[in-house]
C-alpha cells in the first residue's frame, strides 16, 4: 500500500510538472506575456466587444515596441508621419513632392497584421512646411493656399484609399482663448480664414471637409482637438461641429485625451461624449495619456512614486468605465493612446522641455503599471 502511495505521488508530481510546463510555454509562445500578477491579457482581446484599442506608432516603435504593438492593440495612428511636414514636404504636386516611405511602412505593417489605420492629419497649425503659404518672395494668396490644400487632401485620399478608414481633416482649429473660437496663431487662418462662403467657419475648415467628401465619400471624416470636453472650446467645438454635419461633411469627433492624473473628471468626459454623440457623429479618444504632472508644473521626478502610479491607475479606471459604458451605448468608438509605452512619449518634451514624464499604460521597460491592471480587469 505505502508502495502504491508513493507510486501515484510520483506520477501526480510528473502530471502537475508536465502541466506546468505546457503552461509556461504557452506563455512563453506569446499567448500571454507573465507578470507578478499572473498573464498579460491583450487589451485588444478584452476590449473586442467595445472599440478598438489604438496606439500612436512610428517605423521605429514598430520596431523597439514591436511586441507590446502587437500584442495590444489593433489601431494605429502614425504619430508624426502623416503630417504635412513629414509626408509632403516640397513644394508642388508631382509626385517628386511627397515622401510616403514612413507613412507606407506604418501601413504596410498594419494590413499584414490586421491593424486598422486612422489617418493623422491633413490641415494643422503645426508641422505644415513654410512653402505652402508662399509665392517665390511673397505670401501666398488665398487662393493659393486653398489649391494647394485640395491638392495636397487628394492626392492623400487616393494614395492611402482603401487602407486608411478615417482621417483627421482639420486639427486644433478652434483658440484657447475663450473670448475667441478660432485659433488665430494659424497660417492657415491667416490665408483663408475669412467666412467668404458664410459657413459659421473659417473657409479652410469647411473647403477642407469638401474637399475630402468630394475625394473619397467612403472615408470618415473627423474633426480633431484637445481641451474640448469642458469651458468654451467644448461650446465652440459643438457648434463647428452641428454645423458641419448639417451640411454632411462630418463624421465624428476625436479627443484627444492629452490629460493628467488630476483632470479632468470623469462626468466631464462623459457629458463630452454624450453631446458630441448626440449631434449624430462617432466620438473617439484619439490621442489617450495621462501626465503624472499638473500642466505647469516645473518640478522633474527621477521615477513617478507608487502613490503617483495609484493614482495613475485611479484615473485610467475611472475613465475607461466611461468609454465601456459609453461604447456599449453607442457612442464610442475608438480609443487611441498617445503611444505604448513610457519609454517613448512626446511628454518627456512637452509642455516642460526634457522633464520626464510616465503617461502611459506600459514602463519604460515594456512591464505592465498599475494603470493597465486598472483598465485591463474591473
Ligand atoms: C506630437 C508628436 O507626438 C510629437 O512627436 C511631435 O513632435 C509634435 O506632435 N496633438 C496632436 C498630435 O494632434 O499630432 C501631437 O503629436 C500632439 C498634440
Amino acid at each position: 500500500m505505502r508502495i502504491h502511495q508513493a507510486r501515484l505521488n510520483k506520477t501526480s508530481i510528473a502530471t502537475a510538472a508536465l502541466a506546468l510546463l505546457a503552461l509556461g510555454l504557452l506563455y512563453g509562445l506569446g499567448a500571454c506575456e507573465k507578470s507578478p500578477q499572473g498573464p498579460v491579457p491583450s487589451l485588444a482581446k478584452v476590449y473586442a466587444d467595445y472599440f478598438p484599442i489604438g496606439a500612436a506608432v512610428d517605423p521605429q516603435t514598430l520596431v523597439s515596441q514591436r511586441d507590446l504593438i502587437l500584442s495590444q492593440v489593433n489601431s494605429f495612428t502614425a504619430e508624426n508621419d502623416m503630417k504635412w511636414e513629414n509626408i509632403h514636404p516640397r513644394p508642388g504636386n508631382d509626385p517628386s513632392s511627397y515622401d510616403f516611405t514612413a507613412a507606407d511602412t506604418i501601413v504596410n505593417f498594419a494590413m499584414s497584421h490586421g491593424i486598422r489605420v486612422r489617418g493623422h492629419n491633413f490641415v494643422w497649425y503645426q508641422q505644415v512646411p513654410s512653402w505652402v503659404f508662399v509665392d517665390g518672395r511673397s505670401p501666398a494668396t488665398r487662393a493659393e493656399v486653398l489649391e494647394r490644400m485640395k491638392e495636397h487632401i487628394d492626392t492623400l485620399l487616393a494614395h492611402f484609399k482603401g487602407k486608411v478608414y478615417c482621417w483627421d481633416v482639420v486639427n486644433e482649429a478652434l483658440s484657447d482663448d475663450p473670448s475667441e473660437t478660432w485659433r488665430t496663431n494659424s497660417p492657415w487662418y491667416y490665408y483663408a480664414g475669412a467666412d467668404t462662403g458664410h459657413y459659421g467657419m473659417p473657409d479652410y475648415v469647411e473647403l477642407a471637409f469638401a474637399d475630402a467628401r468630394a475625394a473619397d465619400p467612403s472615408v470618415k471624416l473627423f474633426y480633431n482637438d484637445y481641451n474640448i470636453e469642458s469651458g468654451a472650446k467644448f461650446q465652440h467645438a459643438l457648434d463647428l461641429v452641428r454645423r458641419l454635419k448639417a451640411k454632411g461633411l462630418i463624421d465624428g469627433v476625436g479627443i484627444q485625451g492629452h490629460w493628467s492624473i488630476y483632470w479632468p473628471d470623469a462626468d466631464t468626459v462623459r457629458n463630452a461624449i454624450d453631446s458630441f454623440a448626440a449631434l449624430g457623429v462617432q466620438v473617439q479618444i484619439t490621442e489617450l495619456d495621462l501626465s503624472v504632472f499638473r500642466y505647469g508644473d516645473l518640478s522633474t521626478l527621477q521615477a513617478p512614486s507608487p502613490d503617483l502610479l495609484q493614482l495613475q491607475a485611479e484615473a485610467y479606471g475611472r475613465l475607461f468605465k466611461v468609454f465601456r459604458d459609453e461604447a456599449k451605448a453607442g457612442k464610442l468608438t475608438g480609443v487611441t493612446f498617445w503611444g505604448i509605452a513610457d519609454d517613448h512619449t512626446w511628454l518627456d518634451d512637452f509642455p516642460v522641455a526634457g522633464r520626464k514624464d510616465w503617461p502611459l499604460l506600459f514602463d519604460v521597460q515594456h512591464r505592465p503599471k498599475p494603470a493597465f491592471w486598472a483598465v485591463a480587469k474591473w
